[in-house]
């Protein structure tokens, strides 16, 4: 199958990043390398693209494009809270631009065998990382009633969790439910019809988000990323951060307003007496949206963020 992306606010992520002027720079999420392609055309010889990816299809595919650029170019296998251990194994001190396009790519999602979509039956899979031990089918068979409602109500910000969450576990009690359709029915059904009729996304959608980010930890790694890189940045250096749903662009607005000011003295201190000094300063104080060009063209952006900024 080929490996379709459309690269999300593509533009918006060059102008904050400015490759053009040279230097090591990261691709956090190199997926199909439509971010990576770019960033390695416009940086000039003698810069290097790092791009990371958890997932052995996407890097694979990510090879491919970026063959015109493979002297420039490494590619290695990791999740991205391992940056750190990654510059230090390739002799990398410092960076200076980093890019994180959130979630899952389209190629996953269109990939049926993955696991990760509820209009084709596949095995419950979802993992982003085919060697990681937790499937979808784990979750959905194993955590107690009362985790699935969290995860489905916390990560797919699902109004109907309860309910989806015991008609899980009522189902699971006489079957196990091992496939991506027999779970899609099993939501679809625990969803009042009144609701499913107005609503013109499928119901399973944000069920299949929150144990897809479940799965994946996807949450829990998005902070010590971004904290890790901006550490290893150079002044000057830049951060983007693409992020497709509210959680996630909850942790990038935290993390970036605590590194841009950190300063934990009480309020009535007439000066800063913690010495805990800012990172960073944000690009943008509201994230970028996509353009609505970009929005007639890629439905997929309709959700998208963009959040950027600058190490000191
Ligand atoms: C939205 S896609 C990136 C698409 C890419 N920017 C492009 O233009 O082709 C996100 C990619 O990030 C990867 N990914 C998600 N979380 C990750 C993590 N914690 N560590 C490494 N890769 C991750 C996924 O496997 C997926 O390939
Ligand atoms: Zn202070």
């Amino acid at each position: 199958m080929e490996f379709r992306h459309y690269s999300v606010m593509l533009d918006e992520c060059m102008t904050a990043l400015y490759p053009e002027r040279g230097g090591i720079y990261v691709d956090c999420t190199a997926g199909g390398g439509g971010h990576s392609s770019e960033i390695a055309r416009r940086l000039p010889e003698g810069s290097r693209l790092i791009c990371l990816d958890r997932d052995d299809d996407a890097l694979a595919a990510c090879r491919v494009r970026l063959e015109p650029f493979a002297g420039k170019v490494t590619l290695v296998k990791a999740n991205f809270t391992d940056i750190s251990r990654v510059l230090d194994e390739l002799g990398v001190e410092k960076i200076d631009g980093a890019l994180w396009d959130l979630g899952v790519s389209s190629h996953q999602l269109d990939e049926a065998s993955r696991g990760f979509s509820y209009m084709n039956d596949a095995p419950l899979d979802m993992r982003m990382d085919k060697d990681a031990p937790l499937t979808a089918k784990d979750v959905v068979n194993g955590y107690s009633e009362d985790e699935l409602f969290r995860i489905i109500s916390e990560y797919g910000e699902e109004r109907f969790a309860k309910k989806i969450a015991y008609c899980i576990v009522r189902a699971r009690a006489e079957k196990e439910i091992c496939s991506t359709l027999e779970l899609a029915k099993i939501i679809e059904k625990a969803i009042p019809t009144a609701s499913r009729k107005r609503e013109a996304q499928h119901p399973a959608k944000r069920t299949f988000q929150a144990i897809r980010i479940e799965v994946n930890s996807e949450l829990s790694a998005i902070k010590p990323s971004i904290e890790a890189a901006i550490e290893r940045m150079a002044p000057g250096g830049r951060a983007a951060v693409i992020t497709f749903h509210s959680g996630e662009d909850r942790i990038v607005k935290q993390t970036f307003s605590r590194l841009a000011d950190p300063c934990e003295c009480p309020k009535s201190f007439p000066v800063c007496v913690c010495g805990k000094k800012p990172q960073i300063v944000l690009l943008n104080r509201k994230p970028v949206l996509p353009s609505e060009k970009e929005l007639s063209e890629n439905p997929r952006s309709r959700s998208a963020k963009l959040r950027t900024a600058e190490k000191i």
